[in-house]
C-alpha cells in the first residue's frame, strides 16, 4: 500500500506535551516510510475559523448552485476535506481542554462534517459514512489527570469518545489512542506517563 500522512496539531501552546511527542512519534514514522508524502498543519497556532452563517448558507447550497463568494467561503474546509480524504494515515495530536477538545479540534471536525462530502443521508436508512474505512487515525492526547480505563476519572472523559464517534460517523473506524496523561503530577509521575507513551509510539511507529 502507498502510504500518506496528514499530520494534525492542536494544542495552542508552544511548548505542547501532545504536539511534542506527535512530532517524535512522526520522525519514526517517517524513518520506516521515507517515500510517504507527509502534508502537515498545526490548527493549534493557526486554527480554522468555525462555520458562521456565511459557511453555512453555501454549505446548505447545492454544489452547482454556488456563487463564487460562496465557494470561497467553503474553500478552506473543501481543502481539509480532501486532504484528510487523500491520506491513507492521520496523526491527530491534541490537549484535553475540560474533558473534551479544545475549541481549534472542534472547530476543524466542524469544517469537516458535510452532508455529501464526508457523510450522505438515505431517508430511508439514515446517515452514511463516506470517508474510506481503511483509512488509519493516531490521536496523540494529554491531559492533566488521567483517564486509564478502571480509573474513577475515566468516567469523565468526553474527548476520546467524541474523536471516535465523530470520526467514525464519517468512516474513519481504525482509530488508535495514545495518551499522556498525569501532566500535572509529580514530575516523576509525569515523566513515567511520558516515558510510557513515548514507549508505545516508538513500537508503533515501525508498523503502523
Ligand atoms: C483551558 C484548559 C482546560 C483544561 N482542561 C483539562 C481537563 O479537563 N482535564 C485534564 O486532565 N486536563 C485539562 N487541562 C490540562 C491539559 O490537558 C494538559 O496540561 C495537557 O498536558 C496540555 O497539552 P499540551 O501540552 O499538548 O497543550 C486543561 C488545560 C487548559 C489550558
Amino acid at each position: 500500500m502507498t502510504k500518506s500522512l496528514l499530520f494534525l496539531t492542536f494544542s495552542p501552546r508552544s511548548a505542547s506535551n501532545s504536539s511534542g511527542l506527535a512530532r517524535k512519534f512522526i520522525d519514526q514514522w517517517k524513518s520506516a516510510n521515507p517515500d510517504a508524502p507527509i502534508v502537515e498543519h498545526d490548527f493549534g497556532q493557526t486554527p480554522m475559523a468555525g462555520p458562521d452563517q456565511a459557511w453555512i448558507e453555501a454549505n446548505m447550497t447545492p454544489k452547482e448552485q454556488r456563487s463564487s463568494a460562496q465557494r470561497a467561503t467553503l474553500a478552506a474546509s473543501d481543502k481539509a476535506i480532501s486532504e484528510l480524504r487523500a491520506a491513507t494515515h492521520v496523526v491527530l495530536a491534541t490537549p484535553m481542554f475540560n474533558f473534551s477538545t479544545p475549541w481549534q479540534l472542534k472547530s476543524y471536525i466542524d469544517n469537516l462534517v458535510r452532508n455529501n462530502e464526508t457523510f450522505g443521508f438515505d431517508p430511508e436508512t439514515g446517515p452514511i459514512p463516506l470517508l474510506d474505512q481503511k483509512k488509519k487515525m493516531k490521536v496523540i492526547w494529554s491531559s492533566a489527570f488521567d483517564y486509564a480505563v478502571g480509573n474513577d476519572m475515566k468516567a469523565l472523559d468526553q474527548l476520546t469518545p467524541y474523536i471516535s464517534t465523530i470520526f467514525g460517523f464519517m468512516g474513519v473506524t481504525d482509530i488508535s489512542f495514545v495518551g499522556s496523561g498525569n501532566a500535572w503530577a509529580s514530575t516523576e509521575v509525569a515523566h513515567q506517563f511520558r516515558s510510557k507513551a513515548e514507549n508505545e509510539l516508538a513500537n508503533a511507529a515501525p508498523t503502523w
